[in-house]
């Protein structure tokens, strides 16, 4: 039987994509399966832990034992979270991912093929930053990022661990078809203001219970 040594702690843990809407009947989105998000969920939840985990739209079944809060926008998923964490969380991972923008106006109807035009322009505007803002707002004790990057993935990722004001960050190589998005396995480095770590390759749920356990780990050197 899995050790039991989260019992009491409470996790929030975001998956899967956001979705934007353009018009009634069309969206911005991308290929987050929710897989990452969905594998740690498990993970932490068969360790002990009450897990809240805020999903857009996948195909995936909520894992036994924890509560899934389905959202669709980056704003909704912000939203959710500051609810699920109005008392401060034990830990947070962002595995969603989330659109860096949105329609800057709704429209209300369909958009039509005006004119005899051949382009198209949309006006977008930034979503919010849910974990950035989430870290800012001390929601969890233990803030952990994602890093999806397709080139210079280690110093990205490191930019981001800073800017988002993280503990820890967990950088994907999503230039690789055999890893990241959609797959059934993943390899990923984990960082923090000054370790490395680096998980064997494997299927998510594998590699989902490493990053518990490192996230575990972390935790005890840091109180
Ligand atoms: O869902 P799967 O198919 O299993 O694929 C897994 C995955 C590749 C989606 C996952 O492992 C992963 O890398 N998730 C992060 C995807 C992402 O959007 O990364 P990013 O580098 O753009 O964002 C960095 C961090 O900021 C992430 O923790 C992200 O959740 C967060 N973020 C980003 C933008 C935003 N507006 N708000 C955020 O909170």
């Amino acid at each position: 039987p899995t050790k039991q040594d989260l019992l009491g702690q409470h996790w929030v843990i975001t998956a899967g994509p956001t979705m934007e809407a353009i018009d009634p009947v069309r969206f911005i989105s991308n290929h987050s399966s929710g897989k990452m998000g969905y594998a740690l969920a498990a993970a932490a939840q068969a360790r002990g832990a009450k897990v809240t985990l805020v999903s857009g739209p996948t195909q995936l079944d909520a894992p036994q034992g924890v509560q899934r809060i389905a959202i669709k926008s980056a704003g909704d998923m912000l939203a959710a979270c500051r609810d699920a964490m109005s008392k401060p969380a034990d830990v947070f991972i962002g595995a969603a991912a989330v659109a860096d923008f949105r329609m800057k106006e709704v429209a209300s109807q369909k958009m039509k093929k005006t004119g005899d035009s051949d382009e198209m322009q949309l006006t977008l505007v930034k979503n919010p930053d849910v974990i950035a803002t989430l870290s800012q707002e001390k929601a969890a004790k233990c803030m952990v990022g994602f890093a999806a990057e397709t080139q210079d993935v280690i110093a990205y990722a490191k930019s981001k661990l800073e800017r988002k004001g993280l503990d820890l960050i967990i950088a994907n190589d999503v230039s690789r078809s055999d890893i990241g998005f959609n797959n059934d396995d993943n390899q990923v480095t984990v960082l923090s203001k000054d370790q490395q770590w680096t998980p064997p390759k494997g299927a998510k749920s594998a590699l989902a219970k490493e990053l518990v356990e490192l996230i575990i780990q972390y935790q005890s050197t840091q109180s």
